[in-house]
């Protein structure tokens, strides 16, 4: 089936269409600045505007959203604004674009994906995606089964989220060497290790694409692989989740 994947961010708004059974992108992926004012009507505008018109979309459509999300319905967002919290995106999508959607956490996006794509994840256990991004997202997998909405990039470190300290937007802000910004995220990794001892952890983000620079630096209990999608693991999942 060919589903429309579309990743909302706290930075970028990207959008491909998917084959859901290869996880192959159709499409050029597009992707446009998050709007500064990410309202609802902001973001869908741009959406329809730059990703579903200029694909000439008319089919299914995988969304997925940097916060909460159940039954397609927002419950929080932490890096767009408040204003999408208790939006039904499913609604959204059919009342403005006469579109079937399905919507989801991100980084359960990304963890589906992974999940169903990458063959060097066991699935048996307990598997962690985090993705690194604007904010920090993580999916827990147990025996292959997704527990949504686990939302531990607000762990507190330091006083605030674990987001602010390890996120990508936090190294570029800081201007931070891939050392230094590995040793903060190792700092996180033990609060994961310990809570959760997962036997798998799976990268995603934007920080997956330059995995092969931090890699050997990185420490922890678990195994660490980066998503075999990379940044594009959530456009994947989104497609793929719909269902
Ligand atoms: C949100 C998560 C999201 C993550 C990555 C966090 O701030 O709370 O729901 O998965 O950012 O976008």
């Amino acid at each position: 089936m060919n589903v429309l994947g579309i990743d909302i961010g706290g930075s970028g708004v990207k959008g491909a269409i998917v084959d859901t059974d290869s996880g192959e992108l159709l499409s050029e992926k597009i992707r446009f600045p998050t709007p500064k004012k990410s309202t609802p009507k902001k973001i869908l505008k741009c959406i329809k505007s730059d990703i579903i018109d200029k694909l000439n979309w008319e089919g299914k459509v995988g969304c997925g959203f940097p916060g909460v999300v159940k039954k397609n319905i927002v419950y929080s967002a932490a890096n767009v604004k408040n204003k999408w919290i208790g939006v039904d995106i499913k609604k959204k999508f059919l009342k403005k674009f006469n579109l079937d959607c399905v919507a989801l956490n991100d980084a359960d996006a990304a963890g589906i994906s992974e999940i169903a794509l990458n063959d060097k994840i066991n699935i048996k256990g307990v598997v962690m995606i985090i993705t690194v991004g604007t904010g920090i997202g993580t999916s827990i997998f147990v025996d292959g089964k997704l527990v949504p909405n686990i939302e531990f990039g607000h762990l507190r470190m330091y006083g605030d989220s674990a987001e602010k300290y390890i996120s990508n937007l936090a190294r570029k802000k800081l201007n931070l060497s891939w050392v230094d910004w590995t040793n903060r995220f190792n700092e996180y990794l033990i609060y994961i290790d310990t809570l959760l001892s997962p036997s798998q952890i799976v990268m995603g983000g934007g920080v997956s694409n330059y995995f092969n620079e931090f890699v050997s630096k990185l420490e922890s209990k678990s195994k660490i692989i980066p998503a075999r999608n990379r940044n594009n693991a959530g456009i994947i999942g989104a497609a793929i989740s719909f269902k």
